[in-house]
C-alpha cells in the first residue's frame, strides 16, 4: 500500500529532471550547486537572463589534437539554458585535413548540419557492420542514429564547419582510439584484445595516450 502512496510523490519529484517540459517551462542550470545524475538543479527565475539561453558566436573553440578540429560545445554548464530539455548541441570546427575519428555518441541520436564546406560521414551498423557513407557540403543535413560508431572528415581546401544536435544533455563521447590507445591498460593487454602487436600498440599508444576528454 506504501509504494502506491509514494509513487505520485516520487514521481513528482523526479520530474522537474526528467521532462520538465511538461511541468515548467525551463529549468536553467545553477552552476552554483553541485550536479545530479539527471542534470542541474534550478536557477532561481528571478536571476534567469536572455545569455543563460544564448551562445555568442565569438566564442573560441576547443581544440583537439592531433585530429585539426575544434568544437564549441552547447549542453551541459557550457549552455545553462539547455539543462533539462534533452537536447544538445555542438558547433564543430574541421580543419584542412581535419577528422573526427570513428567515435561512438553512447546516449544520443545525432543531427549534422554543414554551415560551411565538403566533408565525408559515416556510420557502422551493430551486428551486421553495414557502412553507410555520404559526402556532404554546405546546407546538407545527415543523420546518425544513436550508439553506433560514426565519423567525419574534412575533404574540402578549406575549414569545414557543422553544427551537430543530440536529443541528450549530455550525449557522450567515445573515440575508439581513445579508448584502444589512450587508456593505461599495459601495451600486452591492448595487444592481446585487440589482436594488434605489442610494438604496434606501443607506438599507438604514444600517438593516441594517455587521454581523456573531460566530462
Ligand atoms: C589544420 O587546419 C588548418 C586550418 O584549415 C590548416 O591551415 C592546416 O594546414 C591544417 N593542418 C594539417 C596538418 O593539415
Ligand atoms: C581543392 O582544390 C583542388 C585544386 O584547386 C581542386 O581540384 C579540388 O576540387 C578542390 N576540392 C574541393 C572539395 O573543393
Amino acid at each position: 500500500m506504501a509504494k502506491y502512496v509514494f509513487l505520485p510523490i516520487l514521481i513528482s519529484f523526479l520530474l522537474p529532471f526528467s521532462s520538465l517540459a511538461l511541468t515548467q517551462d525551463f529549468c536553467v542550470a545553477n552552476l552554483l550547486l553541485s550536479q545530479t545524475p539527471a542534470g542541474y538543479q534550478c536557477k532561481p527565475a528571478a536571476i534567469v537572463t536572455a545569455n543563460d539561453f544564448y551562445l555568442p558566436g565569438a566564442i573560441p573553440p576547443i581544440t583537439i589534437q592531433p585530429f585539426n578540429i575544434s568544437f564549441v560545445p552547447a549542453y551541459g554548464s557550457y549552455f545553462p539554458g539547455i539543462n533539462g530539455l534533452g537536447l544538445g548541441g555542438v558547433r564543430i570546427f574541421l580543419g584542412v585535413n581535419g577528422v573526427v575519428p570513428l567515435h561512438n555518441i553512447p546516449r544520443a541520436n545525432e543531427i549534422i548540419f554543414v554551415v560551411r564546406g565538403t566533408l565525408n560521414v559515416g556510420f557502422i551498423t551493430s551486428n551486421s557492420n553495414v557502412v553507410y557513407t555520404k559526402r556532404l557540403s554546405q546546407g546538407d543535413i545527415f543523420l546518425f542514429p544513436q550508439g553506433l560508431v560514426r565519423f567525419y572528415y574534412n575533404v574540402g581546401n578549406r575549414t569545414a564547419e557543422v553544427f551537430a544536435v543530440f536529443n541528450n544533455q549530455n550525449p557522450g563521447i567515445q573515440i575508439t582510439d581513445y579508448a584502444l590507445f589512450g587508456n593505461i591498460l599495459p601495451a600486452e593487454v591492448v595487444a592481446k584484445v585487440t589482436y594488434i602487436s605489442v610494438a604496434d600498440v606501443q607506438s599507438l599508444k604514444r600517438f593516441f595516450g594517455p587521454r581523456t576528454l573531460g566530462a
